[in-house]
């Protein structure tokens, strides 16, 4: 990322920024991201998901959909991403509308999880309480026997929601906190401005 000439596009920097944290970040999840939402009440609420793709059309990520961030993007679909790589001294934020993926695009994730991770997906009321991790383990092994030998489908409650870009921001670290920061705006075209650290 060049600060100085910032390109006109910051898509392609983004994907160089993503290619350099899946090789030099050396922890289990590189594209681990803060997924922020609006709660019903006006309050935030905040957990990390995987960014399993991105592109100009947004950043993609799967989860369940009656989950609680499920329930609060579709009250208000404003969303923000967050994603820190303290090895390179990067950060970058992302805000967007989050919207449903295909049912193709979520079936076609869905089938290369591993298969305990399919039958978890059917087996979580996610963000329900659970009496005990008994009963849910009960509800895995009851799925696994439904589908003994065969394929298991995608779960109609499960599937993918794609962030929109509507602003883009690379933070780089430099020395004696003069960080470079820019900021892009997506109007129907791109935007930028450099902001102080
Ligand atoms: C490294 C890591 C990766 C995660 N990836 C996902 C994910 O891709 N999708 C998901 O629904 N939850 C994921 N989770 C769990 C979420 O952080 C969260 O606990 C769960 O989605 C329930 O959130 P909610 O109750 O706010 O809906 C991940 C957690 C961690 C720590």
């Amino acid at each position: 990322m060049d600060f100085n000439s910032p390109p006109i596009s910051p898509i392609e920097s983004a994907e160089t920024w993503f290619d350099d944290a899946k090789n030099a970040v050396t922890t289990e999840n590189p594209l681990a991201m803060t997924l922020s939402t609006n709660q019903h009440d006006g309050r935030i609420a905040s957990r990390i998901v995987l960014m399993k793709s991105f592109s100009q059309d947004g950043v993609l990520f799967f989860t369940n959909y009656e989950s609680d961030k499920a329930q609060e993007i579709d009250a208000n679909n404003n969303v923000a991403l967050l994603f820190h790589w303290d090895v390179l001294a990067r950060q970058l934020r992302i805000r967007g509308r989050a919207t449903k993926v295909s049912a193709d695009v979520s079936d076609e994730y869905f089938a290369t999880r591993t298969r305990l991770s399919q039958l978890g997906a059917w087996a979580s009321e996610q963000s329900k309480p659970l009496q005990s991790k008994d009963e849910l383990m009960a509800r895995v092994t009851e799925l696994d026997a439904k589908w003994e030998g065969e394929a298991i489908p995608r779960p109609p409650f499960w599937g993918g929601y794609c962030v929109s870009l509507d602003t883009i921001e690379f933070w780089q670290g430099r020395d004696g906190r003069l960080h470079d920061r820019i900021l892009y705006t997506n109007d129907g075209s791109w935007s930028c401005e450099r902001l102080q650290p």
